[in-house]
């Protein structure tokens, strides 16, 4: 595995085997790297002949700097993992490299953004907007690959490659859970031992809820989910919403398959999880 950190190494060596014909999977990721992430990579090694992951804790998405400033970095760590999972370039670039200049950027990302997160996080998706398209534009990769955790953070990427028109094909893949049913997320690291073990009643309380449908309202469902989830020590629901799966807008009916998107504290960590509201 070859560690570029330059823009232009980076164009030069893709390009390289881009010129032999070979299809190229990207995935994007701000490292901590856990078995969720290489999840995605064994499922971009699978589909491509070359892959390629970036390793960049985006600064332009992060609307709090102690979030940003107590985001976990650990580089050695991750290239170990990224080398033995068969990942051709780990691009690791620092934040000059990206931003020589600030981004300016704006995207108008329609409806998918002005819920949940959108409101939440104001200027989060116009971040991994900026990132995410600027990723695309110097790897220009067959494939990029995102985990359904960040459910609406890939409908943000597909409207962002529908409006820069970027011809690459976005796989979505299945969120990764830790044996208890947690979501497996870069985050969990910084839960204490008793969090950790409340954490996975996110998980188990929305499962619950599935056998709720359709006998009771998505309205009474949703109450009963924040319910639930606030009942246990050290949680707090942010926000769950209950979402059409392509539109993100808050539905009132069951019929197109919604998902239910969560944000809990859980202490000072802010965990995120959904789940599809599709009978099993
Ligand atoms: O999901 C993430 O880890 C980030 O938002 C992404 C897509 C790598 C952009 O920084």
């Amino acid at each position: 595995m070859e560690i570029i950190r330059t823009v232009e190494q980076l164009k030069d060596r893709v390009g390289c085997e881009k010129s032999l014909g070979r299809s190229i999977g990207l995935v994007p990721t701000m490292g901590a790297l856990h078995d969720g992430h290489i999840s995605l990579v064994d499922r971009a090694r699978r589909e491509n002949d070359f892959v390629v992951v970036s390793v960049f804790v985006n600064p332009t998405q992060f609307n709090n700097a102690i979030d940003l400033a107590t985001y976990p970095r650990t580089e050695e760590a991750d290239c170990e993992k990224l080398e033995a999972v068969g990942v051709d370039i780990a691009f690791i670039p620092d934040v000059k490299e990206i931003y020589p200049e600030p981004d300016t950027r704006v995207f108008d990302l329609g409806e998918v953004a002005n819920v949940m997160e959108g409101p939440m996080r104001p200027g989060h998706f116009n971040g991994v907007a900026q990132i995410v398209s600027k990723l695309f534009s110097m790897v220009q990769p067959t494939r990029a690959y995102f985990g359904e955790k960040d459910f609406q953070q890939i409908a943000v990427i597909k409207r962002m490659v529908e409006i820069e028109n970027f011809d690459i094909d976005i796989v979505d893949c299945p969120i990764k859970r830790a044996d208890d049913g947690l979501a497996l997320s870069s985050r969990n690291v910084r839960l204490t031992p008793t969090q950790r073990e409340l954490a996975p009643s996110i998980h188990s309380i929305m499962k619950e809820s599935l056998s709720m449908m359709p006998d009771h309202t998505v309205a009474e469902v949703k109450q009963w989910v924040i319910d639930e989830i606030n009942k246990v020590d050290e949680m707090k629901v942010e926000y769950y919403e209950i979402v059409h799966p392509l539109t993100m807008q808050p539905v009132e009916t069951w019929s197109c398959g919604p998902v239910g998107c969560i944000t809990v504290y859980c202490g000072d960590v802010r965990l995120i999880d959904n789940i599809k509201y599709i009978k099993q």
